[in-house]
């Protein structure tokens, strides 16, 4: 196992996710899906009240109760919250519709990216998300940094949905994926942006092998 640090940053929608399973399946490294743990903070804060908002002071001040991990499976990496599998449920719509909310949250961010920088801390890591170039591991050795326009990326969300039952409309993925793009990049605290050091990579019109081509060649040449 190599001990390398790949950080692959981009919209939703861009098959970031997958990539990076791919790639640290490739390099025997830990994945690592940031995404996954602002949506595990997303839906504890919807648990904490009746009506599935977020009381963002009580959020951040029950941080240290929260803890998130991942664990390997017949069906792939799940994602835990305090012993709970919520792989599927931190999916739904309700947790789509707040997750922009919550990872714009100065305090949430910073308790985030100091497990993110843990779990990176050992053993080799691919991880996916938003900052990962710019913020968690801005001396990573791999950065990668995925767009595609808009309606291509709702396609595949809506597609990705359908096969796990959730019932949107593609209308209202791509509404929700443009919502979150403007939210994302353009909050206060560090927003999504690339890297300046990082390759960009128009993933529209690339199958998923033409992509994972793209970033071993990449790897091998940097
Ligand atoms: O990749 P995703 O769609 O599962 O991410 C969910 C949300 O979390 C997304 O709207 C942006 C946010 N996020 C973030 O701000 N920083 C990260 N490192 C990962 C995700």
């Amino acid at each position: 196992m190599e001990k390398i640090i790949v950080a692959i940053d981009g919209y939703a929608g861009t098959g970031k996710s997958t990539q990076a399973k791919s790639l640290a399946k490739h390099f025997g490294c830990v994945y690592v899906d940031t995404g996954a743990m602002y949506r595990a903070v997303t839906y504890f804060g919807q648990l904490q009240t009746t009506d599935g908002s977020i009381d963002i002071k009580l959020l951040i001040d029950s941080l240290p109760q929260i803890s998130i991990y991942f664990e390997h499976t017949k069906n792939g990496q799940q994602t835990f919250l305090n012993g709970e599998n919520i792989t599927d449920l931190i999916r739904q719509s309700k947790v789509n519709n707040k997750v922009s909310d919550v990872a714009s949250v100065p305090e949430i961010r910073s308790f985030l990216v100091d497990i993110q920088r843990k779990m990176g801390s050992s053993k080799g890591v691919v991880m996916d998300g938003r900052d990962i170039g710019t913020i968690v591991f801005p001396e990573a050795d791999y950065k990668f940094f995925l767009i595609a326009s808009p309606k291509i990326r709702a396609q595949r969300r809506y597609e990705e949905q359908q096969k796990a039952g959730i019932t949107e409309t593609l209308e209202e993925v791509l509404t929700n994926i443009t919502a979150r793009d403007h939210q994302d990049s353009t909050r206060t605290f560090t927003p999504l942006k690339k890297a300046k050091d990082a390759i960009e990579i128009d993933v529209s019109y690339m199958s998923i092998d033409d992509v994972f081509n793209v970033l071993i060649e990449s790897i091998v040449k940097l």
